[in-house]
């Protein structure tokens, strides 16, 4: 066994930049069944920006926008889009875990700092990782109120859909980046390679891609790391990394105990996702063999099936939920596996391949 050299609970939150805060915190709410549960903006004294608190099982969204021009987040957004900023960390303590990571390479993004109110204070730090993409670091165990201090308590219920928690995000990274942010998260974090993919892996007539597997030493938190490497054409990552304006996250992954329940809900919310030929379906028992659902109902709502040494997952991908063909979400269901369906990056990157032809950018 050996020593976790950098404790992380989990992920405390995951924070979006985007344009228009309001209307994002409203499509989650209403998609995805997000409970909007805090706020903060002029009415709460932030002057500049706004944000909303989105919760459902374990996992925290928050969508933040500027509300001034001249703000520096709206060069951001104008950069990228709409797009993940944060992947917030719980850890036992804050200046320890900065001091640490930064002794070991990593980049600041801002020193520790304290947020109180009459409730108590909650410690943030943050470090930079790829791109314009932050890791903080987040302790509340001396806060006794709601997330943190500057966010007035919401009640607007959503309509959960049964998401447990994030499964895992992944970050898209520049041709040859792989191999630098997966020793980066092994020395700054601690993390160590649970799989890799080569382009042998995962390749389709056209495009390829490499992809490694980060986790943290409890295992709770799992990166995903993609670069594209050399097809016919060009890779669904080089449309990412062209559109997004570099480096960032490209997919979180949440969880859910019932698939088909999730899956049928964001259906019939309006919710497109990628389409798998008929074909898999054919294929699919002498691919992964007993499985306890239906073949059908998993056809009809285009989920996909992998097996490894511990058991299945059940999986499905959206389209893109910005305008730039850059963030989705993937919908997990794990029965057993441990991994992330590297049976399915084929027929999967066929589909998304199938999207880019339509849009142009193959
Ligand atoms: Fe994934």
């Amino acid at each position: 066994m050996t020593q976790d050299t950098f404790p992380i609970r989990k992920v405390h939150h995951i924070r979006h930049y985007v344009n228009n805060a309001r209307q994002a915190a409203f499509f989650y709410q209403h998609t995805f069944g997000f409970n909007i549960t805090g706020y903060y903006g002029l009415e709460t004294g932030s002057k500049d920006e706004v944000g909303y608190l989105l919760e459902q099982g374990d996992l925290k969204l928050v969508f933040s926008a500027p509300i001034r021009p001249g703000h520096p987040m709206a060069s951001k957004i104008a950069e990228h889009g709409d797009f993940v900023q944060d992947i917030a960390f719980e850890v036992d303590d804050v200046d320890e875990a900065f001091r640490t990571a930064v002794e070991r390479g990593a980049e600041i993004a801002r020193t520790p700092f304290s947020l109180e109110d009459d409730r108590g204070s909650v410690r943030i730090a943050s470090i930079q990782i790829y791109g314009d993409t932050v890791h903080s670091f987040v302790n509340a165990d001396r806060y006794d109120g709601h997330f943190m201090p500057g966010y007035r308590i919401e009640n607007e219920p959503g309509d959960p859909i049964g998401i447990i928690d994030v499964d895992h995000c992944v970050g898209n990274v520049e041709l040859g980046r792989m191999n630098y942010w997966v020793k980066w998260y092994s020395d700054v974090l601690g993390f160590s390679n649970l799989i890799s993919f080569d382009d042998q892996d995962i390749s389709t007539d056209y495009t390829a891609l490499m992809s490694k597997v980060m986790a943290s030493g409890n295992g709770r938190v799992k990166f995903p790391i993609n670069e594209p490497a050399e097809g016919k054409k060009k890779s669904q990552i080089d449309e990412f990394l062209e559109f997004f304006g570099g480096a960032g996250v490209q997919h979180v992954a949440l969880r859910t105990d019932d698939i088909i329940h999730t899956v049928s809900r964001l259906r019939a919310r309006g919710i497109q996702f990628l389409s798998v030929p008929r074909a898999y379906y054919d294929m699919l028992g002498d691919r992964v063999g007993d499985i306890e659902e239906d073949i059908d109902v998993l056809a009809d709502l285009g989920i996909l099936v992998d097996r490894d040494d511990e058991g299945y997952l059940l999986q499905i991908f959206t389209k893109p939920v910005t305008d730039r063909p850059t963030l989705f979400y993937e919908i997990i269901h794990r029965k057993g596996a441990t991994s992330f369906g590297k049976g399915n990056f084929k027929a999967l990157f066929e589909a998304i391949e199938r999207e880019q032809a339509l849009r142009g950018t193959l």
